[in-house]
């Protein structure tokens, strides 16, 4: 079904794409059920941004997953669930009994009160019913907002109030490694925040003793109890959201990422079954959280709507030893397995001999997301788990773009190390200089954009049209801009260099590096303070802090370790800075502007050549900072 088998044959379907975008898009999302077919297949302004895909058609995504495909696929297992233990059983769950899952738990949460286009925040652990919670929400056209059970309750409590949440549901706890996490006292605290949520759901996990609210908290098996297994989908309109989901840009805030049904589908599937290569019997696994968009369209919705099994592990890749992930790969004869750059260099770390043990010749496909891969730990993937056969696929995307947008298709591009190499059909990149001219040919660099609309796309940026504008439609008008820098080589093939803006990418995780500030300057003793990201050989990138404190009854040392676990509490533990240097000032230009390329430079130890700084109001203070560097 719509699936590319040869070079050419990508070759043709990509010129017909981008000759006849509606023409090719109608005939892949003919392939799915739809309850009104609709009356036009793209409308699209840029400069709105105004983007519409199969307009007035009306459908329900998980009837798509499930009744679509029951007939053929019912017994065929839908979920491979691992646990964090490995001498914890494994559950196996069919395409049959997701599809019962999900109608009793869709039944709960209208029997709670929750109906079409209400938010339900999902804060819960890598285990199946985070699997079920999302497809139910979108069974009732409920619009979910999976939050990653990492981040700490105020970053949960922006969230909930930006998309004022009508439930959340989460767990008692979450194991995570040797970790045992108190999920449910994260979302107690955040609830102390926030006014909009009527009721929350737990599920129980760990089993750990929680506070339940009276009239507001339920167990969730004791919400399921009574409700039936058949359950009649919503009918929603191709444009309604399916979800929202909050990533960090340049700016504080992180925005809510709109995301709605009908494109989202068909992208979705289309992408997994093309780069993938998926095959019917095939086991596939994505290493991602359900926190993240790759959770969202890799492991949940893409995999589903192509009736394939979806491995989702709910621990961590060192945990109870550094050969987990590959001992999970023979357990279970993987077939396609996805992961993220920093995963790979953390393993790499350990050496060869947790590797060993395990055959991993059940591997097809292996690929890569999250953050530009270096060609070391390309090779050492490549030879050392997909042992030198399996094509490597670098897929380059992002929250914004709800699919792959470049990358190789598995065993039909060829391979070329660190490279994203091409677009998927329908998706149309365009270098452009600062200036917003088109850089036309090979062996050229510069910014990435998208001139084209695709299916999956961003509509808009929760409650805040503008702000969807300005980041994403204003920098290059008439052109959707991507944040990160791009090269395409003597051979067309693209690389993408990284983020041009004020963006770091910690471990495959996006962090503003303004949201990390405001979170420093929280700390009472904390004056001014400027972030930059420098290169890090696990997590690609590390944060590094420059922090003007008042260091009056403190130490230099105890204030620093202050101002990390601030960090921490506001945010997350991903957020945390690796290194905080106190400084007595920060280089700025004269109209007051932090020099950011003066900072990035000394975090990055590269002091040989730091360019102009006459222009500085302060230039004794770049001095300063090179002394007290803290080195990486
Ligand atoms: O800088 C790019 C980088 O990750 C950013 C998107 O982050 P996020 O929205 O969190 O989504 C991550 C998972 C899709 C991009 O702007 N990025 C993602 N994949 C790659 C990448 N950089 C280089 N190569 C990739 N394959």
């Amino acid at each position: 079904m719509n699936k590319i088998q040869s070079l050419s044959g990508y070759l043709h379907e990509y010129q017909k794409s981008v000759h006849q975008p509606e023409k090719f898009w109608s005939r892949i999302a003919e392939s799915f059920h739809w309850k009104k077919p609709w009356d036009q297949v793209l409308s699209w302004d840029f400069n709105g941004p105004e983007v519409k895909w199969f307009e007035n058609a009306k459908l329900n995504i998980t009837e798509n997953i499930f009744e679509r495909q029951l007939f053929t696929h019912g017994e065929k297992t839908a979920i491979i669930w691992e646990p964090n233990e490995s001498d914890e059983p494994a559950l196996h769950i069919t395409y049959k009994q997701l599809f019962d899952k999900t109608c009793q738990f869709a039944n709960t949460l209208e029997a709670q009160g929750v109906g079409k286009g209400d938010r339900v925040i999902i804060y819960m652990p890598m285990i199946p019913e985070a699997a079920v919670a999302m497809l139910a929400c979108a069974r009732i056209g409920a619009v979910h907002s999976v939050v990653f059970a990492g981040f700490s309750s105020s970053a949960l409590a922006d969230r909930i109030n930006d998309c004022e949440a009508k439930m959340v549901l989460t767990s008692d706890g979450n194991f995570r490694g040797a970790k045992n996490i108190p999920v449910k006292a994260v979302v107690d605290e955040a609830l102390e925040k926030t006014n909009t949520v009527e009721k929350v759901i737990v599920c129980q996990r760990t089993k750990a003793e929680v506070h339940m609210e009276p009239g507001r908290d339920l167990w969730w098996h004791e919400a399921i109890k009574d409700q039936d297994t058949k359950h009649k989908a919503a009918t929603v309109d191709s444009e309604d959201l399916l979800f929202i989901l909050y990533t960090s840009g340049s700016t504080g805030k992180p925005k809510g990422v709109v995301h709605t049904t009908g494109g989202y589908m068909v992208y979705s599937q289309y992408s997994f079954l093309n780069v993938f290569q998926y095959e019917q019997n095939d086991v596939y696994w994505c290493t991602a959280d359900i926190g993240w968009i790759t959770g969202h369209s890799y492991i949940i919705y893409g995999p589903l709507l192509s009736g394939a099994t979806t491995l989702m592990f709910e621990g961590v890749p060192t945990y109870p030893h550094p050969g987990r992930f590959w001992e999970i790969i023979d357990k279970y004869q993987v077939n396609q397995f996805y992961t993220a750059p920093t995963a790979i260099r953390a393993l790499q770390a350990y050496g060869l001999d947790p590797i060993t043990p395990y055959k991993l010749d059940s591997l097809k496909v292996i690929g890569s997301v999250g953050e530009p891969i270096n060609e070391e730990a390309w090779h050492w993937y490549h030879d050392h788990i997909g042992k030198g056969k399996c094509p490597l696929v670098d897929t380059w995307w992002q929250t914004e773009t709800g699919g792959i947008m470049i990358s190789p298709l598995a065993g039909i591009t060829p391979n070329k190390p660190a490279h994203a190499s091409l677009p998927l059909p329908g998706v149309q990149p365009i270098i452009v200089d600062a200036e917003g001219n088109e850089l036309k040919g090979n062996n050229v660099e510069g910014n990435l954009c998208i001139k084209f609309p695709w299916p999956s796309m961003i509509r808009t940026t929760y409650g805040d049209h503008k702000r969807c504008k300005e980041t994403y439609f204003s920098a290059y008008p008439g052109m959707y801009f991507t944040g990160d820098g791009v090269k395409r080589d003597h051979d067309g093939y693209l690389r993408i260099l990284g983020r041009v803006d004020d963006v770091m990418n910690v471990s495959g995780h996006r962090m503003g590096t303004a949201e990390v500030e405001n979170a420093i300057n929280e700390h009472p003793k904390v004056i001014e303070s400027a972030v930059v990201g420098f290169p890090h050989d696990i997590k690609g990138q590390g944060i590094y802090a420059y922090v003007i404190c008042d260091i009056e009854g403190r130490t230099e040392a105890g204030l620093i370790e202050e101002i990390k676990d601030t960090v921490r509490n506001i945010i997350g533990p991903i957020a945390k800075p690796d290194q905080v240097q106190i400084v007595s000032g920060l280089p700025k230009t004269r109209s007051g502007k932090i020099m950011r390329r003066i900072l990035r430079k000394v975090a990055s130890n590269d002091i040989s050549n730091l360019g102009d700084t006459s222009t500085l109001l302060n230039p004794e203070v770049v001095d300063e900072i090179i002394k007290g560097a803290k080195t990486n």
